[in-house]
């Protein structure tokens, strides 16, 4: 069966992490594993120069209609001073609200070759192996109003709001639980019912759904703040952390941190499966921005899209047995010393994007034998 992907580079590195992303569906296409069908399309930065918006109805069109869609990164300076319904992030949450991609499942795994280059202790990180699920299409990233007036008395006011309804929480909430049952069964919430009403509700929804349908699994509840305490103290007491958008979105920077670099963080964004077709709508995208600053050099690191695809083939694909043999050549990849900038230290050998590709693939291809 053809499984359609399309693809969306956008901005900065993003096209170039892509590249290698490209090449590695080239050989499942060739080794004849899967047919997977690519078309690509333009986001962020890279889709206003072209159409004057951060995404054109047609190319959201094909993100809704494909199997799934693989993103790069967006955003540059470049688009600093564009109009804010058309900066490149807001073709990114188009993308996350239209597509209903309600659950953001971002794995922090420290691979052993890397337990050194994380900014922690060795023994604090080294088999790291944790699950962010964060809440992606509710929250004050997109609740209204949102807006700044001017008071007219020479002060301005900003406001965001955040606004939880009880299914939005309970629908991501069931995600973790699921997850954490094919892991080691905890999960934390995290959320800041000590100040915030959406706070309250979060703690009393996820306490309901796993009274009534998780009680298997361990639940501890957490205050965010604590748990960004406590990611950087003994990140490894945690298995499944569930949170909303935004303490989600920092959380995970974090996290990423113990993994060595931003540079290794894959993650997806999963809609609700279609009873019918078992189906779900999916993008894959690399936890990491579109880094201008080393963008167009080949240094930027590529594994977090490489596994992002990865989480591709086990979450869309039902091919999770090659997304662990991709997650054991970049194992073997790493083994072998060869690192990209961010990750490198004294001694290995620092190689660029396409080099990090490449070897990734040539490690696939002894594993598949
Ligand atoms: C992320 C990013 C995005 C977010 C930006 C690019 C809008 O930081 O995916 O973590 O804030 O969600
Ligand atoms: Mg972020």
């Amino acid at each position: 069966m053809i499984k359609k992907l399309f693809l969306l580079p956008g901005d900065g590195i993003g096209t170039e992490v892509m590249t290698e992303v490209e090449l590695l569906i080239q050989w499942f296409n060739d080794r004849g594993i899967a047919s997977f069908e690519t078309e690509s399309g333009l986001v962020g930065g890279s889709a206003y120069d072209a159409h004057g918006e951060a995404i054109s109805d047609s190319d959201m069109a094909l993100a809704m209609a494909a199997d799934a869609v693989i993103f790069g990164a967006v955003g540059g300076p470049k688009w600093d001073s564009v109009p804010y319904d058309q900066r490149p992030e807001a073709g990114l949450l188009r993308l996350r609200k239209d597509m209903e991609l309600f659950a953001n499942l971002r794995p922090a795994i420290c691979y052993p070759a890397l337990a050194g280059a994380s900014s922690l202790k060795k023994e604090l990180v080294d088999g790291l192996d944790i699950l962010i699920v964060r809440e992606l299409t509710g929250g004050v990233y997109f609740g209204e109003p949102k807006t700044i007036t001017d008071l007219g008395n020479g002060q301005k006011r900003a406001i965001d709001t955040q606004i939880y309804d009880t299914y939005e929480i309970d629908r991501v909430s069931r995600v973790a639980f699921e997850m954490a049952r094919t892991r080691s069964n905890l999960v934390h919430s995290a959320e800041k019912r000590n100040v915030m009403k959406s706070g309250v509700l979060w703690n009393e929804v996820v306490t309901q759904v796993h009274k009534e349908s998780y009680s298997d699994v361990k639940l501890e509840h957490i205050l965010a703040d604590n748990c960004g305490m406590q990611l950087v103290r003994a990140p490894k007491q945690f298995d499944v952390i569930v949170t909303d958008n935004l303490f989600g979105d920092i959380l995970s920077d974090v996290a990423a941190m113990l993994t060595g670099s931003l540079g290794m963080l894959p993650s997806a964004s999963l809609g609700a499966e279609d009873e019918k077709t078992g189906t779900r709508k999916a993008l894959y995208e690399p936890v990491h921005g579109s880094a201008p600053d080393i963008a167009g050099k080949d240094y930027a690191n590529p594994i977090a899209t490489i596994g992002s695809f990865g989480m591709a083939l086990r979450y869309s694909f039902g091919m999770g047995d090659w997304a662990t043999k991709l997650d054991d050549a970049i194992a073997a990849v790493l083994d072998k010393g060869l690192r990209t900038r961010d990750l490198a230290q004294e001694g290995d050998k620092v190689i660029s994007t396409a080099e990090m590709g490449k070897a990734i693939i040539a490690e696939l291809d002894a594993i598949a034998g």
